[in-house]
C-alpha cells in the first residue's frame, strides 16, 4: 500500500554548477528505480535548474519551506503557488532547524500544510523531540502535539496525501542515528494518532519516513522496518553515490510495497 520515498534534503547546499552536476549524476544513477520514490529538495535558487534536468525523469522535485499566502506583501518569502509553478509536487514544512533556529510555530506550520495541500503540493511534516525532550520521556508527547498542530483538522482526503518525517532533533547531523527499534516504536505512535484523525485505513496509507544521519551503511536496517516508509536525508545527499545507495537500499523488495 505504501511504497517507500527517499527525500533528499540539501538544506542551504549548491550553487547552481554543483546543483546541477549533483542533479544529473542522482538522476543517471537512478534512471528507473523501482519500488521506491525519490525526491530532490534543491535551494529555491536551485529549483528551476534542477527541475530542467529532471524533465522526463521520475524523480520528483521539491522545495524546503513555504509561506502560506499564495501572494503578497511578505518580503524574502516564496509561496506554495510559486513552487507548483516551477514543477515542485512536494514541500518540506516544520523542519526541526526552522522550528528551532528560525522559530517556526505549530500554527505557521499548520498555515503552511494546508496552503500546499491547496496547491496540490505534498507536505512532508517534520516532527521531532530534542535530546532533553527524549531524556524526560516527553518524545510520545512532544511528537503528538507537533503531529496534531500541523495535520489536526485536515479532512481524511487531505491527510491521505500528506507525508510525514519523524527526524530526532539529536539524530540530525549529528551522525548519531535512531536505532530501528526506536524509530519504529515513534512511527507506530504516529501511525496511531494518524488513525485518530481520519481513520485506520488512510493512517495506513500515509508515508511515515525516518530521518536523522542516514547513510549508506545504516539505512538497511531502518528500511527493513514496516513501519518505516522510507528516509529524509541531509548531509548524505549531497554526495550522489551516497545518495543513490541510499535509495536503493530503501527499495520495497521486488518491488512490493509496505503493508
Ligand atoms: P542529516 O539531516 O541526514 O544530515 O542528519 C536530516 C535532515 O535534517 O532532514
Amino acid at each position: 500500500m505504501r511504497t517507500p520515498m527517499v527525500v533528499a534534503n540539501w538544506k542551504m547546499h549548491g550553487r547552481l554548477a554543483e546543483a546541477r552536476e549533483l542533479t544529473q549524476a542522482v538522476r543517471d544513477g537512478l534512471k528507473r528505480p523501482r519500488g521506491v520514490e525519490v525526491a530532490l529538495c534543491p535551494p529555491f535558487t536551485a529549483l528551476g535548474a534542477v527541475a530542467e534536468i529532471l524533465t522526463g525523469s521520475p524523480l520528483l522535485l521539491g522545495a524546503q519551506n513555504c509561506h502560506w499566502e499564495d501572494t503578497g506583501a511578505f518580503t524574502g518569502e516564496v509561496s506554495p503557488a510559486m513552487l507548483a509553478d516551477l514543477g515542485c509536487r512536494l514541500v518540506i514544512i516544520g523542519h526541526s532547524e526552522r522550528r528551532h533556529i528560525f522559530r517556526e510555530t505549530d500554527e505557521e506550520i499548520r498555515r503552511k500544510v494546508a496552503a500546499a495541500l491547496r496547491h496540490r503540493l505534498q507536505p512532508v511534516l517534520c516532527v521531532g523531540e530534542t535530546a532533553e525532550e527524549r531524556r524526560q520521556g516527553l518524545t510520545f508527547t512532544v511528537v503528538e502535539g507537533q503531529l496534531r498542530a500541523g495535520l489536526g483538522g485536515l479532512g481524511a482526503e487531505d491527510l491521505a496525501r500528506c507525508t510525514v518525517a519523524y527526524e530526532p532533533v539529536w539524530a540530525i547531523g549529528t551522525g548519531l542515528n535512531a536505532t530501528p527499534g526506536q524509530a519504529a516504536e515513534v512511527h507506530g505512535y504516529l501511525r496511531g494518532l494518524l488513525s485518530e484523525l481520519a481513520s485506520k485505513e488512510v493512517a495506513q496509507s500515509v508515508r511515515i519516513l525516518y530521518g536523522g544521519s542516514v547513510k549508506p551503511d545504516n539505512v538497511g536496517p531502518l528500511a527493513q522496518e514496516p513501519e518505516i516508509d522510507g528516509a529524509l536525508v541531509g548531509g548524505a545527499s549531497l554526495q550522489a553515490a551516497s545518495f543513490i545507495t541510499i535509495a536503493k537500499k530503501s527499495a520495497a523488495k521486488s518491488g512490493a510495497s509496505k503493508e
